[in-house]
């Protein structure tokens, strides 16, 4: 298993974001992640990343324990993530943007960077080349060099994806990639997506378009109200009774 999800439980203040919420997942797959808004799939996410600590349970990651880590080691150790909410700094170059991804995880530190040492220039430039090769992938390269403000919507999106990307992940955490995308950018983005796979790279997915996540997904966890009611083959959560009458309702029974 590339990545063991053991009990996890978190609450804030009363309630209870995530009950006891355990799963695996096998190398190169896509697993959705679904369940209506406040279930706990950002909480899932944000404890995965090492962003929230969990107040139960257990993340192994290969096998090895990363429950703690802080975001930084998390991300470093192989799991990168986007948001729901963009993470973009406007004013700076899509280059620049995707070069932050990494820069978070630079070996280097604050001191070198001071005093512009040739490990910092090596790495630098290394960084570079991984950041021009993001861009290429999401289809960005021609618009490294203008303002994230500049951008649509979608292409912003792309920017984020890109800069998971640069962390050269094995697992990749996607918060609504989706969201406010037209029809178009949709399919490109499940194609991407699908690519990632192949390139042995696994994909947690949340997802609210049910097409697109019954099209891609190997595996669907279910989460409602913090807990995993159910998880399975896209057909065995589809015809799930619970699972129709807690999320996927009427019009998709
Ligand atoms: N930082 C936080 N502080 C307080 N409550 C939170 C926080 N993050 C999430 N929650 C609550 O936890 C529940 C699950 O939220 P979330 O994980 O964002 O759900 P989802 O992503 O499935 O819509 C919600 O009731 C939400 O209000
Ligand atoms: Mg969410």
């Amino acid at each position: 298993m590339v990545l063991d999800v053991q009990n996890i439980g978190r609450s804030f203040g009363g309630l209870r974001a995530l009950d006891d919420v355990s799963f695996s997942v096998e190398p190169n797959r896509i697993l959705a992640v679904i369940g209506p808004n406040g279930a706990g799939k950002t909480t899932l996410f944000n404890v995965i990343s090492g962003l929230f600590l969990p107040d139960t349970g257990t993340v192994l990651h290969r096998g090895q324990d990363v429950t703690g880590y802080p975001a930084w080691r998390i991300a470093r150790h192989g799991i990168a993530r986007t948001f729901q909410n963009l993470c973009l700094f406007e004013n700076m170059t899509v280059l620049e943007n995707v070069m932050v991804g990494r820069h978070g995880s630079s070996r280097c530190g604050i001191l070198a960077s001071l005093f512009h040492t040739p490990t910092q220039h090596r790495e630098e430039r290394a960084i570079r080349q991984s950041a021009d090769a993001a861009l290429a992938d999401v289809g960005l390269e021609q618009h490294a060099n203008i303002p994230v403000g500049a951008l649509s919507f979608g292409q912003r999106r792309m920017v984020e994806l890109a800069r998971a990307l640069i962390m050269t992940p094995d697992v990749l955490l996607l918060d609504e990639p989706g969201a406010g995308l037209n029809t178009r950018e949709k399919l490109s983005l499940s194609g991407l997506i699908r690519r990632f796979r192949e390139r042995a790279i696994t994909i947690l997915l949340v997802e609210h378009d049910m097409s697109m996540v019954m099209d891609l997904a190997d595996r669907i966890v279910v989460l409602d109200h913090g807990r995993c009611i159910a998880s399975g083959t896209p057909e065995q959560v589809r015809s799930d009774p619970q699972v129709i009458a807690s999320y996927l309702g009427g019009a998709h029974a």
